[in-house]
């Protein structure tokens, strides 16, 4: 079945108000690929004038807390990114399951949340190094699929991105033959789970991406797109991946 490519970028603890600049030259290049999905998750800070300069761009979050609203110290609701003109959020990406511990049922709540409140879901999973080297990727990658896959889980609202700490911000890619391993591994462990709608849901492969491995990266098998974070930063480093996708 043929999925429509979605390339994300991610911002991380990254930018300002001044870098929104750079959404513009995204935003061209996006509206120059009409049968391509682009969206940037920026610092919550950001979400609000980031959404404001590029209606072409769907803006989103980088976390968000499952609960609608409450004594929670510095966490952002999914009605306030909606508010602000976020239309999704990344969950469980790996520097918050390591940095904020967060487990996959926090996980999969934060991704129960964003599907109540109407926004999209960008899903991450992915194995250290060590999980690797001990032969357990697969096992790991599938098992946190499987324990914080959202009830209700469609690909109307929600993706999964498949990102490998070890390759993430280190120039470092899995061969194309592992990341289509790991993909179709992915997409297996989707049709147990939610069945037929295994087909249509977008797996993302993120780390270490750039204009010159994205075509490659993205060739292999079910692979749908990609989660970027470093070349996402800048219009001359993300808009070859968003033409390489195209
Ligand atoms: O969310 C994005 C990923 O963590 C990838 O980051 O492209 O800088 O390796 P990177």
């Amino acid at each position: 079945m043929a999925r429509r490519r979605l390339v994300a970028g991610n911002w991380k603890m990254n930018g300002d108000l001044a870098a929104l600049a750079e959404l513009d030259g995204i935003a061209a290049a996006a509206a120059a690929a009409p049968g391509l999905d682009v969206a940037i998750a920026v610092p919550a800070t950001l979400i609000m004038a980031a959404a404001a300069r590029t209606a072409g761009l769907a803006i989103g979050a980088e976390d968000v807390h499952p609960a609608e609203k409450g004594a929670h110290t510095g966490c952002i609701s999914v009605g306030m990114v909606r508010d602000a003109g976020g239309r999704f959020s990344i969950v469980g990406h790996s520097e918050r399951r390591a940095d904020c511990h967060e487990t996959d049922a926090e996980v999969r709540a934060k991704a129960e949340a964003l599907h109540r409140g109407g926004l999209s879901a960008i899903l991450c999973v992915g194995e250290t190094l060590a999980e690797r080297d001990a032969g357990q990727a697969v096992q790991v990658v599938t098992g946190q699929l499987a324990a914080s896959l959202p009830g209700g889980a469609a690909a109307g609202w929600l993706s999964i991105a498949y990102e490998p700490v070890w390759a993430i911000g280190t120039g470092r890619t899995p061969t194309v033959g592992d990341v289509a391993a790991m993909h179709g591994a992915i997409r297996e462990e989707l049709r147990a789970l939610v069945g037929n709608e295994a087909e249509r849901i977008r797996i993302l492969y993120g780390g270490s991406v750039t204009g010159d491995n994205a075509a490659e990266l993205l060739g292999a098998g079910d692979v749908d797109g990609a989660l970027v974070g470093g070349a996402s930063l800048t219009a001359a480093k993300f808009v070859p991946i968003i033409e390489a996708a195209a």
